[in-house]
């Protein structure tokens, strides 16, 4: 039995983690964000209608959960205003249940000034980001100069680290990147207006989770994004800005990083990425856009569509391994359904993996596939493992093998239903 389980996307992200979360739901007394901000994007269908959360963790839909936003998550507080007021909406009072940490760093208006600008810019690399800011509140974080939740409760405090930060974002904005300059006066009233409707979210994270687990209740840590685009092990420069990976949960949260006890990666049975960088297995014809328009391969927080390709087990039996997947949740099978051939990446020809694998620069790579062929029964809706086509069957254990982690679940339509449970995690 497990008790502390990090849930994890094991591509770049979009793997389908919200679903998962619903399925666990029942058995959780806790779930918690511990990086990443409104970056994310989860879509959840409530009572008809479709909501999306970019900040919240998805578990904020069940009323017996108690959501956290540890220390590791940067924070708009207008997003975070945005969505109160949706959960509100849609679930009812959320006070009692989402609790912000006072070690948050805050996302200011020139973060996102800076995150959009710099994109625009000619001389800086573009990364396709989420244009949030969230990139560049966290370099504000590791240069020490972060605003977080507490200081928006000592004015004068709040004062100095604006007028440190103004004095260095205005003169990038006027000298460098030929835009206007941020009033002070304006940041400094809106962030103490925020910080009176903030003020009940605000708590004591580390003692509160550690005061789960010694009730010995289930606690989710809920990643955003996913392992490639880790900013320490994925595909840099083209990655985010925080540890999605397991490794941000301890520092993320504060807790032991082996109090975590099951670590269930999320994978979906093709390749998805937005944004730019490399992407091996990318399709550019037509059963790329079968993928995408069977699977609505369409970003959730910018609208953008999502590039398409096969399954590449060099990448992900290398996130299963550096994060220590006690079992996969494959995600979207029925998405292949009615394809004639199926392929799974295996080899980069020509490369060492082991040095590719180091520093993750896999633009340009020559990968080999297996070629399996497609099933006849659809696996859309199928919640039975023995029901499926014993091809799909042999797809699903092929990658059990390349990646070395058991399959435990397996989505096979959008409804929470349409899942198949071999081995229940919890
Ligand atoms: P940023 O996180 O906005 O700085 O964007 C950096 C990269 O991460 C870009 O390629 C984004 O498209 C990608 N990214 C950020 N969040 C997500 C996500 O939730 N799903 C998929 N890609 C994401």
């Amino acid at each position: 039995m497990s008790n502390l389980i990090s849930l994890l996307g094991l591509q770049w992200g979009d793997e389908g983690k919200g679903k998962v979360v619903d399925h666990l739901a029942k058995d959780l007394k806790a779930a918690v964000r511990y990086q990443g901000g409104h970056n994310a994007g989860h879509t959840l269908i409530i009572g008809g209608d479709k909501v999306v959360f970019h900040l919240l963790p998805s578990a904020i839909c069940h009323q017996e959960i108690k959501c956290y936003l540890g220390r590791g998550v940067v924070v708009s507080l207008d997003a975070l205003f945005k969505e109160i007021e949706d959960a509100k909406k849609y679930l009812g009072e959320i006070e009692e249940r989402l609790i912000v940490s006072r070690a948050c760093s805050l996302i200011q208006s020139y973060h996102i000034k800076l995150d959009q600008l710099r994109e625009k810019s000619p001389i800086s690399t573009t990364i396709g980001t989420t244009g949030r800011g969230i990139g560049t509140a966290y370099e504000d974080k590791v240069g020490r100069k972060s605003i977080r939740v507490q200081d928006l409760y000592t004015e004068t405090r709040l004062k100095d680290k604006l007028e440190e930060n103004l004095d260095f974002y205005n003169f990038i904005f006027t000298n460098y990147l030929e835009d206007k300059k941020e009033d002070i006066n304006q940041v400094l009233d809106r962030n103490l207006q925020q910080a009176e409707i903030l003020r009940p979210y605000v708590g004591n994270v580390i003692a509160d989770i550690h005061d789960h687990v010694s009730k010995q209740e289930k606690i989710l840590f809920e990643g955003a994004q996913g392992a490639l685009l880790d900013v320490s092990l994925g595909t840099y420069p083209f990655v985010t800005s925080s540890n999605s990976s397991i490794g941000g949960i301890a520092p993320g949260v504060g807790i032991d990083p082996r109090m975590i006890d099951y670590s269930l990666g999320i994978a979906k049975a093709y390749t998805t990425r937005v944004g730019e960088g490399p992407f091996p297995t990318e399709l550019d014809d037509s059963v790329g856009e079968h993928i995408a328009h069977v699977g609505g391969e369409v970003g959730a927080t910018t609208g953008r569509p999502r590039r398409c390709g096969w399954l590449d087990a060099v990448l992900l039996s290398h996130t299963v391994k550096l994060n220590g997947i006690d079992g996969i949740c494959l995600t979207k099978i029925d998405v292949l359904d009615g394809l004639d051939e199926i392929k799974i990446c295996t080899d980069y020809e020509g490369s060492s993996l082991s040095e590719l694998l180091e520093t993750m620069l896999i633009e340009g790579v020559n990968p080999s596939y297996i070629s399996m062929p497609g099933w006849e029964k659809p696996c859309a809706g199928i919640r039975e493992y023995e029901a499926l086509d014993d091809r799909a069957k042999s797809y699903i254990e092929k990658i059990e093998t390349l990646c070395g982690a058991p399959i435990v679940m397996i989505s096979t339509g959008p409804r929470r239903e349409d899942t198949i449970v071999r081995q229940y995690p919890l």
